[in-house]
């Protein structure tokens, strides 16, 4: 599947709308369009979308910087699209563009192994646990850092 990576502005209400109706289907809390829009035009907030060769959103990252360090969301690709690497192209992207930050974390449901698969694959390893971090339903998250030392 052909894929472009694009950084979304708060500007790209068509992209932002596409975004928070795949978050729907994706996840149990979405954000609302508020929130996407508000995060792609805040500083330091990163928006990412993947869009195929119509055009048409098939992914999403949202991730924010503060300083040198760097955090993911939430990474999702459309029920219909999963294993043929959109998720692989978000994260390259994102890690791409926080090539110069020092330290780069994700929280992940600990049941979530497409998820698990796709951060360690990107060089990304558990560091710890962050006990009833979920709620809807209550799970533990693991914490995950790239490139980081398991403790
Ligand atoms: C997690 C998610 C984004 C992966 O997207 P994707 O485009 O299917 O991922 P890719 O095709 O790039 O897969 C990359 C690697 O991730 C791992 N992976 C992906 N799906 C997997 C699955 N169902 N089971 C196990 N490993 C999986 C594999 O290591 C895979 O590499 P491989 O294809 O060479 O085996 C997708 O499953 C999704 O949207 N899930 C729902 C939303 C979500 O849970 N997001 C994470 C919140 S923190």
């Amino acid at each position: 599947m052909m894929q472009r990576v694009k950084q979304v502005t708060a500007e790209d209400t068509a992209l932002l709308e596409q975004i928070t109706e795949l978050e729907r289907l994706c996840i149990p809390n979405p954000w609302s369009f508020e929130m996407f829009q508000l995060e792609a035009g805040r500083t330091g907030g990163i928006v990412l979308a993947a869009l195929d060769e119509n055009g048409d959103v098939s992914g999403f990252l949202t991730a924010q910087r503060v300083a040198d360090t760097a955090d993911i969301n939430n990474v999702a690709v459309h029920p219909d699209k999963r294993r043929h690497s959109i998720g692989s192209a978000l994260l390259a992207a994102f890690l791409e563009l926080t090539q110069d930050c020092t330290q780069i974390f994700l929280e992940v449901r600990a049941s979530n192994e497409a998820a698990i698969g796709l951060y360690k694959k990107h060089g990304f390893l558990a560091v710890g646990m962050r006990k009833r971090y979920y709620t809807n339903p209550v799970e533990d998250g693991i914490l995950m850092q790239y490139g980081g030392t398991t403790c």
